[in-house]
């Protein structure tokens, strides 16, 4: 029989409300702390723990046939992707920040000024919708300290609790986009594998429903 390959965040944030989640439905693995690769036990599954951003092409590719992720990855890197059903938890907001005393206020005082990011295709889709060019410098963590080493103006990133941004002095100008943890498929899942998800989802409704 088919299993489905789900992928799920191997570290970070979104991995243990998504394995409360599966578990929630009833899908019970083994926790990814220490291997890469898991089967349920009851349920025709297999679970891969991989980085976040390698994710959306995993799902491209077909080499996994969902994912639990953060819709702000696949608005980053798999606009081509399946969004199944949204999972209420790990809600966060995709921000532009600058420092305190910055005279930039909206989008538009950014015009050639260096923003910090680790999310290059969202600035820049956002940035051209309002007509503004700036420079962008992409980098792939500790956004935050950008401004302060004199390397940016602003930056742009995830903001969940504003503690980091607090943390670096740093003031929220323009939410871009709000984002939570999502179930997605794989455009190329075969229709076995898709009456596996049409479970997942069914199970999913109810547990959501549950919640509200
Ligand atoms: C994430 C994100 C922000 C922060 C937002 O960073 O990049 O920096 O969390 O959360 P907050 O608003 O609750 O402070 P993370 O700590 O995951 O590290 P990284 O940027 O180095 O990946
Ligand atoms: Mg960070």
């Amino acid at each position: 029989m088919s299993k489905l390959k789900i992928a799920v965040q191997k570290s970070g944030r979104l991995h243990d409300d998504s394995m409360k989640i599966l578990k929630e439905i009833g899908i019970s693995v083994d926790n990814g702390k220490d291997q890469l690769k898991a089967s349920a036990r009851n349920f025709p599954l297999e679970v891969f723990y991989l980085r976040n951003g390698d994710i959306p092409q995993y799902l491209r590719d077909g080499v996994v046939d969902a994912a639990i992720i953060g819709e702000n990855v696949l608005i980053e890197k798999g606009d081509d992707i399946n969004i199944v059903e949204k999972l209420g938890f790990s809600k966060c907001r995709v921000s532009i920040a600058v420092p305190k005393a910055s005279k930039v206020k909206s989008l538009k005082d950014l015009e050639q000024k260096r923003i910090a990011t680790s999310y290059p295709n969202t600035v820049n889709y956002f940035l051209d919708l309002a007509g503004i060019k700036a420079n962008l410098h992409i980098i792939n963590g500790s956004v935050e300290i950008a401004p302060n080493i004199g390397l940016a103006d602003g930056i742009c990133d995830i903001v969940s609790s504003g503690s980091t941004l607090f943390k670096n002095g740093l003031k929220e100008i323009e939410v871009l986009l709000k984002s939570e943890a999502v179930l997605a498929t794989s455009p190329r899942i075969s229709a076995e594998n898709q009456t596996i998800i049409n479970k997942i989802q069914f199970r999913l409704k109810s547990v959501l429903k549950g919640r509200e």
